[in-house]
């Protein structure tokens, strides 16, 4: 058996309750890849043989989790920018033929090596902020082949990076130009044979739909979601991004894990989302990017209790963010999210989002060993600085996963 002790740290264990569940001069031991003790450094249990850490006081957290992405894909969309930047809207660029269908073109004619070693450096500088568990959706290939190639991406992404890798079937993110005007018919592909044949090969950990007036209607995503739960896969969806369709309270309805936009959701829906216990993710890195003006409305999540989760919806259009400080920061200032409710939303309730709450997302004995030190004295300066990346360590399952800028005394 492997462990190391944590001595001297200050733990945010983001546990139950609300805030950051702060304890100063506490210690923290590690066996194999699960936390097996934590508490007053006073009440240390003494064993030998392991190695010790002496975090001089810094900040330990639970590795963060990014809930919501679409990491693997080809190409870049630096021209739409700079056409929204001239007053043309993301539903106006989409309607024209471009948006998420001009990455799809990219996407299918890469291979799967050239997706792998375009989404390693936004992998990469994701895990350099402490990231320990990504989710990643398909969504920009649309057809079975290209669904598949992009999740195998991101099965290998798993593999070579040692991050917990979460892969999201988003067949129905966009209707693909071959199926113009027949938007029934590649639902019916999407429910019989692309997520059956996703499924079948393992590709598949969840299952998300894109609802919304430039992509599909509450019915078509209702059938993906409903063919999903035949196949006892977990579901989510993308809701009320801008306009509201009522999507939200159909995926509830159908026990989705999560919701994810929102900034259109009414507030006398929140309700159903906190008796399907189905998790908020907001996404304030596609609200800044796309210069919305809706806010969510988190009063009434707050209210109901719903979980909010954070998430940096990486993607070449309406998010190009690989920072989940930087969004831990921008749900502060553009969403009024408290410090503590921006790393509850990267840490224990993103778990949640991906349905794996039983495991990770804070420090509590049992849970797997997935911890970063940050060079911070209290937990509010991660959301507040802009553009510093405290991180000095991670630990992932137990095994140390970068330790370059722990300087130990
Ligand atoms: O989450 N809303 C839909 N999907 C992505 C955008 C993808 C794209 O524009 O390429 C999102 O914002
Ligand atoms: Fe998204």
């Amino acid at each position: 058996m492997s462990q190391t002790l944590f001595t001297n740290a200050t733990l945010a264990c983001v546990a139950g309750g609300s805030g950051f569940g702060l304890h100063d001069n506490f210690a923290l031991l590690v066996e194999d890849d699960r936390i097996a003790w934590l508490g007053p450094m006073a009440v240390c249990p003494e064993t030998a043989d392991r190695e010790i850490i002496d975090c001089e006081n810094r900040l330990l957290t639970p590795g963060l989790i990014d809930c919501h992405t679409h990491l693997v894909y080809g190409g870049d969309r630096a021209d739409e920018f700079e056409q929204r930047l001239e007053g043309a809207s993301y539903a106006e660029i989409a309607a024209a033929g471009g948006g998420i269908v001009s990455t799809v073109k990219a996407t299918r004619v890469a291979s799967a090596d050239q997706l792998f070693e375009q989404a390693l450096p936004r992998v990469r500088q994701l895990m350099s902020e402490g990231v320990t568990t990504l989710e990643i959706k398909s969504g920009y290939g649309l057809d079975c082949d290209n669904e598949i190639k992009m999740l195998r991406v991101a099965g290998r992404l798993e593999a070579e990076l040692g991050l917990r890798v979460q892969k999201t079937f988003l067949g129905a993110h966009s209707l693909p130009p071959e199926f113009d005007g027949r938007s029934d018919d590649y639902i019916s592909l999407v429910c019989e044979e692309m997520l059956p044949r996703a499924h079948a090969e393992g590709l598949v950990d969840a299952v998300d739909v894109f609802i919304e007036s430039v992509a599909f209607s509450v019915a078509q995503g209702e059938r993906v979601l409903a063919r999903a739960r035949e196949l006892e896969l977990p579901v989510k969806a993308h809701v009320e991004q801008l306009s509201d369709q009522g999507g939200a309270v159909m995926a509830a309805a159908h026990g989705a894990l999560s919701v994810d936009h929102l900034e259109y959701l009414d507030s006398d829906d929140v309700a159903s989302l906190a008796q399907a216990g189905t998790v908020a993710v907001l996404l304030p890195g596609a609200f800044y990017f796309l210069r919305e003006r809706q806010l969510p409305p988190i009063a009434a999540l707050r209210e109901q209790r719903v979980p909010i989760a954070l998430a940096s919806d990486a993607n070449p259009g309406s998010s190009p963010v690989h920072s989940l400080l930087l969004i831990m920061n921008m749900a502060c200032t553009l969403f009024r999210l408290t410090p503590a409710e921006a790393l509850r939303g990267v840490t224990l309730n993103a778990a949640r989002a991906l349905g794996l709450a039983d495991e990770i997302g804070s420090l509590e004995t049992d849970k797997q060993a997935d911890i970063v030190i940050w060079d911070v004295d209290r937990p509010s300066l991660l959301s507040y600085r802009v553009g510093m990346n405290p991180c000095v360590a991670v630990m992932q399952a137990g095994q140390w996963r970068d330790r370059n800028r722990l300087v130990i005394a």
